[in-house]
């Protein structure tokens, strides 16, 4: 039988493949998630081989190389000595701690680097969880008041964007207006608008320290298993003031990205986490999969998604890839 459309023209050549493309990834819209902690020596993570917890040299160095590879941001992450951490979270709000610290040398060092923060007390909390626990309860309005606090600091010490990460209700309005009262009316949101309850996050907690001492952290992250009130989170934040909004994870949760992408007009972000990225990993290690190809196209289907920005362990090695490929 004669077939008068044949999809397989639009697909002849490498040119005529470049044409139609519809995706494209750059090293501009990746960001880059940097472990930091205040020791001299960096620290390589067996639980997640080719990254490494930064000495606040060394992040500044591994963030000048990021930076010259094209990659938009950072976000940095702190490990802090279980001596500093208390039921209050009080480092959290330390004006001279390793984050303010960290963000005030990037800022100084590579004035052109986007600096994101993350806003949530667990590396912080004595008890690992995300907000202030009282009587067993991790409790919400008491939580908001400190996350303000931290957001201040952070932006304070020069930070670009604020991405809080915390999940509880109404910080991103709060945030917003602790911002603009303070004079930072400057500093951005990106609100980690629909952050499921994940096992994918094992390595990080394991990385930070920073897994609940008890329970987990289903009262505040969302169930796995719902994608409609991802649009609830999505337009609670939008109307209290977020920049950017985030989805986390990302390859498993690809259907909540494109829903995000359609329901807003705001940039959207996603994360592939620690778990995504030991995937890859340990199935490139062990040469079951192709990790070039792989990975690229792990983020490129982020993109397809609906994902303006990525969050990715990968993404030095990425924006390497991308280079060459040009
Ligand atoms: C906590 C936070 C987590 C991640 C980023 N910020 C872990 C959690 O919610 O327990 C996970 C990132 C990853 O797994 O790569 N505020």
């Amino acid at each position: 039988m004669e077939l008068p459309i044949r999809p397989r023209r639009n697909r002849r050549s490498a040119a005529i493949r470049g044409l139609v493309r519809q995706t494209r990834l750059s090293t501009e819209q990746l960001i880059y998630p940097m472990f930091v902690h205040d020791d001299v020596k960096d620290h390589p993570l067996e639980s997640l081989p080719g990254v490494t917890r930064w000495s606040p040299d060394g992040l500044l160095r591994e963030a000048e190389r990021a930076h010259k590879l094209g990659i938009g941001a950072v976000v940095l992450f702190p490990k802090i000595p279980d001596r500093s951490k208390n039921p209050d979270a009080d480092e959290a709000l330390n004006p001279e701690g390793l984050v303010p610290n960290c963000v005030r040398a990037l800022k100084r060092a590579l004035p052109e680097l986007c600096v994101i923060t993350d806003v949530a007390l667990d590396p912080y909390n004595s008890d690992g969880h995300d907000g202030l626990v009282r009587n067993g309860q991790v409790v919400n309005d008491d939580t908001v008041a400190v996350l303000c606090r931290q957001a201040l600091v952070h932006a304070a010490a020069g930070a670009d964007i604020v991405a809080p990460s915390d999940m509880m209700d109404g910080r991103v309005g709060e945030i917003r207006n602790a911002l603009e009262a303070a004079d930072h009316d400057q500093v951005g949101i990106l609100s980690y608008s629909a952050k499921y309850a994940s096992a994918f996050y094992g390595p990080f907690r394991g990385a930070l320290d920073s897994a609940p001492r008890d329970g987990d952290k289903k009262t505040y992250q969302m169930d796995p298993a719902n994608s409609r009130e991802a649009l609830v989170e999505l337009a609670l934040d939008e109307a209290e003031g977020a920049d950017m909004v985030m989805v986390k994870p990302a390859g498993p949760y690809l259907d909540v990205v494109a829903a995000v992408r359609a329901a807003t007009r705001l940039p959207v972000a996603a994360y592939q986490v620690s778990g995504e990225y030991l995937m890859l990993k340990a199935a490139a290690k062990t040469g079951w999969l192709d990790e070039r190809a792989t990975v690229l196209e792990s983020l490129l289907g982020i993109a397809r998604a609906g994902a303006d920005m990525i969050l990715t362990y990968y993404a030095p090695v990425a924006a390497q890839w991308l280079h060459e490929k040009t």
